[in-house]
């Protein structure tokens, strides 16, 4: 369960890597059977965005037959950048409003459940976000708003302004920084938090080696801790995760899930995969049930390996370069 009431699936399911961010697309049809076979397997959640290229349309087609039985989350507030030139926060209102109406028909549906703002104009403040969301909702266009990589003030004057049912930002085994503030500040509202790449983009699946390259177009290719230099100490924190997911039967993937489950009762990761069978895997993490032991051992885990390197490209900061912009307003 988020907040606001919204209920979804104990795991959802990312549909981004589906067309963007890890290099080719998957051919259309294998990526509308993933995503059918995500919701025949009992998720509820599919969350995609705008500027994922074509995702919102693949989304929309897939889960055009089971649309009322499905929680469909998508965001605002980034530009489609044209080649070569940086995406832009932008949300101003008439923008807001341009882009729910483009979501709308790419989804093939007439409300969004779900609607986060991707990540924080420092231009525009939360109240006049919230606000715009406030009438969309009375409109019936929008059922629940939410945030993404928001700092915390912001999310205290957005929520005062119309209840948030959840914040998504990263949160994993390998960046655990929502631990500090934000998550005892979400216990306090009564917001639900949708971790994203909880499976570190592919870092906590034991595939990832220091010698990995990835291709042109993947993310990867460019993010610190992905550089062969800081995957040699990387990989170490994924040998003891191996180790232990071993000895509970488990992959290390699902123990990844299974941990961030195990954080609080309102927390619902959204691994991506383009492989139907993975999701069979990922989804049983919400069968696994931890004793203390077992939490310590991961805590220990955890605590042994320094993880290297920053999660964003070097002067793609926006993330936290956003938040802070933001909070001073
Ligand atoms: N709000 C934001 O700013 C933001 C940013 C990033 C992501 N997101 C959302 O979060 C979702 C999840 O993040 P993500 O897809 O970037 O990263 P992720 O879920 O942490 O990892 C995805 C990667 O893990 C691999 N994988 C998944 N399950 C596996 C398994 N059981 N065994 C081995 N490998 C496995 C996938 O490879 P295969 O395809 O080969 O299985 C894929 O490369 C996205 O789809 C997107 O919807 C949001």
């Amino acid at each position: 369960m988020l907040g606001a009431g919204l209920e979804v699936s104990a795991v959802g399911f990312g549909c981004m890597g589906l067309t963007h961010s890890y290099g080719a697309s998957t051919p259309h049809d294998d990526a509308i059977k993933v995503i059918r076979h995500a919701y025949e397997r009992g998720v509820t959640l599919f969350d995609t965005a705008v500027v994922y290229e074509d995702n919102e349309v693949l989304v929309g087609e897939a889960l055009a037959p089971f649309r009322s039985e499905v929680v469909i989350a998508t965001k605002f507030g980034l530009t489609q950048p044209a080649a070569g030139e940086p995406q832009m926060e932008d949300s101003r209102p008439e923008a807001i409003r341009a882009s729910v109406e483009s979501s709308l028909k790419f989804l093939r549906t007439d409300y969004i459940d779900l609607l986060y703002q991707h990540r924080v104009d420092p231009n525009v403040p939360i109240e006049d976000v919230a606000g715009t969301v406030k009438d969309l909702i009375a409109e019936g266009k929008v059922k629940h708003f939410g945030l993404s990589e928001p700092g915390l003030n912001t999310i205290r004057r957005a929520h005062a302004e119309l209840p948030l049912a959840a914040i998504e930002s990263e949160y994993s085994m390998w960046w655990r920084e929502p631990e500090e503030q934000l998550l005892p500040l979400l216990d306090e509202l009564g917001i639900g938090f949708v971790p994203f790449a909880p499976l570190g983009r592919g870092f906590l699946t034991g595939n990832i080696t220091a010698d990995t390259k990835f291709e042109a177009g993947d993310v990867r290719s460019i993010v610190p801790r992905f550089s062969s230099d800081a995957l040699k100490t990387n990989v170490k924190l994924v040998d003891l995760l191996k180790t232990i997911a071993e000895s509970k039967g488990l992959s290390v993937p699902q123990l990844a899930l299974a941990w961030l489950l195990d954080q609080k009762p309102w927390i619902v990761p959204i691994p991506g995969t383009t492989k139907a069978h993975r999701i069979n895997e990922n989804i049983l993490a919400s069968e696994v049930e931890f004793t203390d032991d077992d939490r310590q051992q991961l805590a220990d885990a955890l605590a042994a390996v320094e993880v290297q390197g920053h999660r964003y490209p070097p002067g793609s900061l926006r993330a936290r370069a956003g938040r802070e912009a933001a909070e001073k307003k």
